[in-house]
């Protein structure tokens, strides 16, 4: 900015010196220079007394705009990769001590999961997770189990006020698979799906039993398909997963989705049944439940059970994992300790 007066224009031109504001800073807005400017508007004759006093108040502003400019580009700093690891941002020796410089692994149950499921696409199954909350209608009524039933008291779980249920079995997805699955069906298509996912129980926490754990629901319908299929297709998959010849034996039980429904009892992996911690010296370990479905469940899902028929089981993926690498306490898997981590990394 230019100023009128030859007075004003020198002290302008000497304040606004770069070097000068950087080195006096704020103090230049009450320089000896500037407000012996005044003593001049004494002397000044009335017509441009007013225009030299607005001028130097003009003079003040642009150097406080000056300052206030020179302030925010000391303080501007070089821009941050939001989404970069906190170590690229981050000068070396500011990194928060805990940060571990090691790197993380995969969890063992999502390893064997991924082995787990590798082993039924290879099958002919297609996978699709199950969900983490559900409701009343995936949970009990389309499996079969009638209101007020005592079968329900089985599956105890948390609940929300307005119904929603974290599920406590992966047979939460059999009615969504069956539904959509249908169409195909009628077409030739059998349906063959894995639903692995998290399931929760009000549970007594014990080394073997945990109240968030994981299953593997599987489902297969078609025409003429019977226990025999079922038997086959899950020793099939034991013995490929465990890598040896197994037994496998189904006892008679009661679920409401299934009939006849079973227990499937397999011998350990561990000690070929000879008695071992992990099998409690039995030789014989459960892990889960399997059946015929029930023709309710296939109707519910619109499916003519007089045509179809189907198997479905869900075992527990945490017990299966604990037979094969010989994990004592199924709380492990929870408990996020690096030292049990590590060993499968
Ligand atoms: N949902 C049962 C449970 O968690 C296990 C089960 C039994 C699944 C029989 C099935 C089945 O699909 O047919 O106790």
């Amino acid at each position: 900015m230019d100023y009128k007066y030859s007075q004003i224009q020198e002290v302008a031109s000497k304040l606004k010196d770069p070097e000068l504001l950087k080195t006096k800073g704020r103090a230049i807005l009450r320089s000896p220079e500037l407000s012996g400017l005044f003593s001049h508007l004494k002397e000044m004759d009335a017509n441009n007394r007013a225009e030299f006093g607005k001028e130097i108040n003009n003079l003040k502003t642009e150097l406080t705009e000056i300052l206030d400019n020179m302030e925010n580009e000391s303080i501007q700093l070089d821009p941050i990769d939001v989404t970069a690891p906190i170590d690229k941002n981050v000068a070396s020796d500011k990194h928060p001590r805990l940060l571990t410089s090691s790197h993380g692994s995969k969890h063992p149950l999502m390893t064997e999961l991924d082995n787990i499921l590798d082993i039924f696409y290879r099958m002919g199954f297609t996978a699709l997770e199950s969900r983490q909350v559900d409701d009343d209608f995936h949970m009990f009524e389309s499996l079969n189990f009638p209101e007020d039933h005592p079968a329900r008291d089985d599956y105890d779980t948390f609940m929300t006020t307005t119904g929603l249920i974290a599920p406590a079995h992966t047979s939460t997805m059999q009615n969504r698979v069956l539904v959509s699955g249908k169409k195909s069906l009628e077409e030739g298509n059998p349906i063959a799906s894995v639903l692995p996912g998290r399931v929760f129980r009000n549970e007594d926490v014990d080394a073997r039993h945990g109240h968030t754990f994981y299953q593997v629901e599987g489902i297969y319908v078609d025409k003429n398909i019977n226990t025999g299929h079922l038997i086959s297709t899950f020793k099939t998959f034991l013995e490929e997963y465990y890598s040896q010849e197994m037994e496998l034996i189904l006892q008679p039980f009661y679920f409401p989705f299934t009939e006849p429904s079973f227990e499937f009892v397999l011998s350990c992996p561990f000690c070929q049944k000879n008695g071992c911690n992990v099998c409690s010296y039995s030789g014989w370990i459960e892990l889960g439940g399997c059946g015929m479905i029930h023709p309710n469940v296939l109707k519910m899902a619109g499916i003519d059970s007089d045509i179809y028929t189907g198997f479905a089981w869900g075992f527990g993926v945490d017990r299966l994992v604990m037979m094969k690498h010989g994990i004592e306490d199924i709380r492990y898997f929870m408990a996020g300790k690096l030292e049990f981590l590590r060993q499968f990394s």
